[in-house]
């Protein structure tokens, strides 16, 4: 039982090393104009992009992802949340009130993920690769400054594309046992063999790859990428800031 979407989802890998081949315009309108066919909160469309090709922003953004080749190689988008272009369409107060409120506020978030992901499925189904960048927003209002973002519209990922340079073992998924319940939330008999099972693929995967070969367990690994996760704190308060989330107190 597979196609070519299974196929695509199965081989899926973030690629962050990018050859020098230009990534031509209509590859990227391919890939941007059939990933818009994603599912859209209330058909609202709350997301725009910016593709950012000046040099010195491209490299303000390799600094603020941390990723120098963001600044050089490929193709870079910056995916927005956005209800910038629905205030303007909605027109009235009523209509505008609602599209700062927290229903709207994350639709434009979710709106923003699903786009995302589309475009990475589309540029892995043409033969590119690609990395969602959450580290745009290590700093929001320097992305916001940089782009010069208007009210109601917030960063939410950065994503290159572009031919890879290498290709990285994909890396393993928890089974269906782990994270797949019935009804209600309750832990199957087979909850922790599951995560045993996937701690043991997890940790062969880290042995056995080609490059940077490490000994990592799950446990550790998910405690080590809480200790070093970005806190974000001060991102509602700018959401605040660029319109969203009146009925929030500060
Ligand atoms: C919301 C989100 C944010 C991410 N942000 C970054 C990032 O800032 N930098 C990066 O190198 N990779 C980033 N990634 C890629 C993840 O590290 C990657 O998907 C994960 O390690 C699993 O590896 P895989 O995609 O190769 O299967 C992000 C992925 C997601 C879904």
């Amino acid at each position: 039982m597979t196609n070519s979407v299974t196929d695509i989802l199965e081989a899926h890998r973030t690629h962050r090393n990018f050859t020098d081949q230009p990534v031509s315009d209509d590859t990227l309108a391919k890939i941007i104009s059939t990933a818009q066919h994603a599912p859209t909160s209330q058909y609202l469309q709350a997301y725009s992009l910016i593709e950012v090709t000046d040099p010195t922003t491209r490299a303000a953004l390799g600094k603020i992802t941390t990723r120098a080749t963001v600044g050089t190689k490929g193709r870079l988008l910056v995916v927005l949340a956005d209800q910038h272009r629905n205030a303007k369409l909605a027109a009235t107060p009523d209509a505008k009130r609602a599209l700062t409120e927290l229903d709207r506020f994350m639709g434009s978030v979710e709106d923003a993920t699903l786009m995302t992901e589309a475009m990475v499925m589309v540029t892995e189904s043409l033969g590119l690769g690609s990395v969602v960048l959450g580290s745009i927003n290590n700093d929001t209002q320097a992305v916001i400054d940089l782009l010069q973002l208007p009210a109601l519209t917030l960063p939410v990922f950065g994503v290159q594309i572009g031919y890879p340079a290498s290709q990285p073992e994909t890396k393993p998924r928890l089974g269906l046992d782990a994270l797949l319940f019935k009804d209600h939330y309750a832990e199957p008999e087979t909850y922790q063999a599951e995560l045993d099972k996937f701690d043991a693929q997890l940790h062969a995967y880290y042995q056995q790859r080609g490059s940077n070969a490490r000994d990592e367990h799950l446990a550790d690994m998910t405690r080590e990428a809480l200790g070093t996760a970005a806190k974000r704190r001060d991102f509602l308060k700018i959401a605040r800031r660029a319109g969203f989330l009146p009925e929030i107190e500060d």
